[in-house]
């Protein structure tokens, strides 16, 4: 079996699950944050070197006051719990997204367990926290745009390369699964730069119903795929 070395997810339909169930969005959240730590485990176990989870667009905060307010909530003490997974599986985390429209508190949360984590190296870890992807192309860009006017960039040097470097996801591999959970068939504005070659896989399972066993279909599913690009272990 082919192991993707960089998997990357959408984690949807916690607001779906919830309410087929009778209970408030917030609820389905919590269940969500809780099965992201499970799968962050199963990831680990299958040697999986790279996982990159979509938890909080610059969308998002256009949801109600009390939904925002309960992921708040949810990723303060996430952000936490997280030095302990770090611990536990040896994991670097890494923030990718803009940070600054969080709280302090939260700010402060995300730069500790950056740097908690920053030796780990058996599996990388990025949460994509209020992240749009044309928002980092454009922070990346007006970056790139200044390092030139500094003369510290020749324009027509310019290579993808140098593209990337400017990226929240400089120096790591780009994804070669991208899995979507509950159905959608879009990538709403996802690492668009990275997952040129990446598999894409739609699930309709919601995503605190996605398992262990959900997981193993996918990579059976990417396994068999033939893949013209991107690098992938056999
Ligand atoms: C999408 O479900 C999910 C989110 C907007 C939030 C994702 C958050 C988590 C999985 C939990 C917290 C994660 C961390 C890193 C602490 P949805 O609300 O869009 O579901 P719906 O499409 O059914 O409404």
């Amino acid at each position: 079996m082919k192991v993707p070395n960089h998997i990357a997810i959408i984690l949807d339909g916690n607001g779906r699950w919830a309410k087929a169930k009778g209970m408030p969005r917030g609820y389905g959240h919590i269940k969500g944050c809780a099965n992201l730590e499970t799968i962050c485990d199963d990831i680990k176990d299958l040697g999986v070197k790279y996982l990159t989870v979509y938890a909080f667009s610059t969308e998002n905060w256009k949801r109600s006051r009390e939904e925002v307010e309960g992921l708040m909530k949810l990723f303060r003490s996430y952000l936490k719990k997280c030095m302990k997974s770090a611990e536990k599986n040896h994991m670097r985390v890494k923030i990718i997204g803009d940070p600054s429209a969080f709280a302090p508190d939260i700010q402060d949360k995300i730069r500790q367990l950056e740097e908690f984590s920053k030796d780990y190296d058996e599996l990388y870890f990025q949460i994509a926290l209020n992240y749009g992807s044309r928002d980092e192309i454009t922070r990346g860009m007006r970056r790139m745009a200044q390092d030139a006017a500094e003369g510290k960039l020749i324009p027509a040097q310019i290579t993808e390369e140098t593209i990337e470097g400017y990226l929240d996801t400089a120096g790591v591999p780009d994804p070669d699964l991208l899995i979507r959970t509950s159905g959608e068939l879009r990538i709403s504005n996802f690492l668009l730069w990275q997952i040129a070659y990446a598999e894409l896989i739609f699930t309709p399972v919601a995503w605190p119903d996605f398992d262990e066993e959900q997981l193993n279909a996918c990579i059976d599913e990417f396994s068999m795929r033939d893949r013209r690009y991107g690098g992938v272990k056999a």
